[in-house]
């Protein structure tokens, strides 16, 4: 069966405590098994990480290439947290197992939040974007991959 590797960054093992009003009420592992189920109902399945540590997600990008190239990989849902607006090793990383599809996904609409969020280094390399339907658009990353 193949996979999806979704990849959350930091602080977003901290669903469900943190700022609420912002992220919702949803914990990570309610985000992990809506993607789970949203997987099986296309016969796919997922592979679900989260760190907080910016090299472990660029090991775990690098070794989905090979896992992509091989076939048993459809390919990367990221949702890279503040990573996404510091870190050119990421977008590196992204760009070395081009063409394995990188969805990046954000919960919030970062665009109606502080301008700090306005800049994302994932995005230029990534295949699509979506952001703000919360987590909504992890099932919607998972419907696209499955096209491919
Ligand atoms: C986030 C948006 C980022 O700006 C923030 O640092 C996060 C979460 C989101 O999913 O909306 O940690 O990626």
């Amino acid at each position: 069966m193949a996979t999806i590797l979704i990849l959350n960054g930091p602080n977003l093992n901290m669903l469900g405590q943190r700022e609420p009003s912002t992220y919702g009420s949803g914990t990570l592992s309610d985000l992990e098994a809506l993607c789970a189920a949203t997987a099986h109902s296309l016969n796919l399945t997922v592979e679900c990480h989260q760190s907080n540590h910016e090299g472990v997600l660029l090991d775990y990008i690098h070794a989905a290439g090979s896992r992509h190239r091989l076939g048993s990989l459809l390919g990367i849902i990221l949702n890279a947290g503040a990573l996404s607006h510091t870190s050119i090793a990421l977008h590196d990383a992204i760009k070395s197992i081009s063409p394995t599809p990188v969805v990046e996904v954000h919960l919030t609409n970062v665009y109606a939040r502080e301008p700090f969020r306005h800049h994302s280094w994932i995005s230029p390399v990534a295949s699509g974007i979506i952001i703000g339907l919360g987590f909504d658009g992890y099932q919607l990353a998972i419907q696209t991959l499955a096209k491919r």
